[in-house]
């Protein structure tokens, strides 16, 4: 096995695993990516400030995600793919958090089920849920996952249509997904991810079902998921009964709008993402960094803010908790780890931001994950003359 030094080796090492059209997905934004691009440039372009001459012989990074201790300030956002990005990839992600002992969200559309997940998401376990036109099922699924032990429901709310990828449709990669020349052709020149995920998968029962979908909406991954026509329906109204429903948190993912979080307060919500869905939704929308301040200001302290998109380095996250998040997301980094090395490549991925975090908590100054705040941020000096 390799011991990549950073996420960017692995991303590599997971583009050389995928197929073009499977790392494509997994990877890039919609339309031009400019949401995307902005979310790493906005957060390169978020300097901190050195520190010199302290005792930072003790870091502690440490912190409460929605009234859970995590050893770490980040959690893994839902992603709906990694099941075809590796071997049952969800339950190898799921692991990777359980042993790292950080939250894990389920996506709704994951092949695992929320019991298989829980029993190994020992960090703790949260439900993504896409609302779905027949809105007692949606209610069906936050009681599975309730009884489950979820500790969180995240509703996302950022799709109310499907994205435009372009980039699905030239890779012949778009649902009902069939065997087109070029979608095979780009398989079979993959051989690793053919025999050790689609071949596995073939050979043990077929290819792997939407495991969370009530019976009359499931279909294998090749088909789209069932939420095509229907989020587009979704209002705060929703909202309110998902929240007289759910016991647990309640999280709207994929708040950017400071008038957005003061509405999720009002209805009941314990936290919002701030997020732009890693640049897969709306290509005009602001990166999520340049969103969290007034989204932090709105919610003061009636609400929790987490964060993510682009998230790459430990820098990225002190970054964003020196805006005031109180933990990020990550979500692509992951799916990078399963797809190139299995749970060990996750358990890399957390490890490496696990150590950097530590690396530029130290350079800040910063000994725990409370004392990390806008005095971080550098703001550059007017020159004189
Ligand atoms: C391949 C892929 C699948 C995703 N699937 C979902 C999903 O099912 N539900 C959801 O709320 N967000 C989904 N997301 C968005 C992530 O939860 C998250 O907002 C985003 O990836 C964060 O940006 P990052 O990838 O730069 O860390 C997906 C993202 C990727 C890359």
């Amino acid at each position: 096995m390799t011991r990549h030094l950073n996420i960017s080796d692995i991303r590599e090492a997971a583009r050389r695993r995928l197929p073009k059209a499977f790392f494509e997905f997994l990877d890039r934004g919609t339309e031009d990516e400019e949401a995307m691009v902005a979310n790493r440039a906005a957060l390169s372009a978020l300097r901190l400030k050195p520190a010199v001459l302290k005792d930072v012989r003790r870091i502690d990074t440490s912190t409460d995600i929605l009234g859970r201790k995590s050893p770490l300030p980040f959690a893994i956002a839902p992603t709906g793919s990694a099941g075809m990005l590796a071997w049952r990839g969800e339950l190898a992600v799921a692991r990777a958090a359980g042993r790292a002992g950080i939250p894990y969200t389920l996506a709704t559309s994951s092949t695992s089920t929320i019991e298989e997940i829980a029993a190994v998401a020992t960090g703790g376990m949260w439900l993504q849920l896409y609302v779905w036109d027949d809105r007692e099922a949606s209610l069906e699924i936050v009681d599975r996952a309730a009884r489950a032990g979820a500790e969180a429901l995240l509703i996302t709310v950022d799709t109310p249509v499907m994205a435009n990828r372009e980039y699905n449709e030239r890779n012949g990669f778009s649902f009902p997904v069939k065997p087109r020349p070029l979608l095979v052709a780009d398989i079979l020149s993959h051989p690793r991810w053919f025999a050790g995920v689609l071949a596995k998968y073939w050979m043990t029962g077929g290819m792997p079902h939407y495991a969370n979908y009530p019976r009359a909406m499931s279909g294998p991954v090749t088909q789209a998921p069932p939420r095509r026509a229907n989020s587009a329906s979704v209002t705060w109204d929703d909202i309110g009964r998902f929240r007289d429903r759910w016991r647990g948190k309640l999280v709207l993912k994929g708040v950017l709008d400071p008038a957005d979080a003061v509405r999720a307060a009002d209805i009941g919500a314990d936290a919002v993402v701030v997020s732009n869905h890693g640049g897969r939704m709306f290509d005009a929308a602001p990166s999520s960094i340049e969103a969290l301040p007034g989204v932090v200001a709105a919610a003061g302290d009636r609400l929790d803010v987490l964060f993510d998109g682009g998230i790459r380095r430990g820098t990225d996250i002190m970054r964003a908790l020196a805006l005031g998040a109180r933990a990020v997301l990550i979500g692509r980094a992951p799916l990078y780890g399963v797809a190139a090395e299995g749970e060990a490549g996750v358990a890399r991925v957390i490890e490496i931001l696990a150590d950097e975090l530590e690396r530029s908590m130290a350079l800040a100054g910063t000994t725990s994950v409370g004392a990390i705040s806008r005095d971080c941020i550098w703001c550059s000096q007017p020159t004189n003359g």
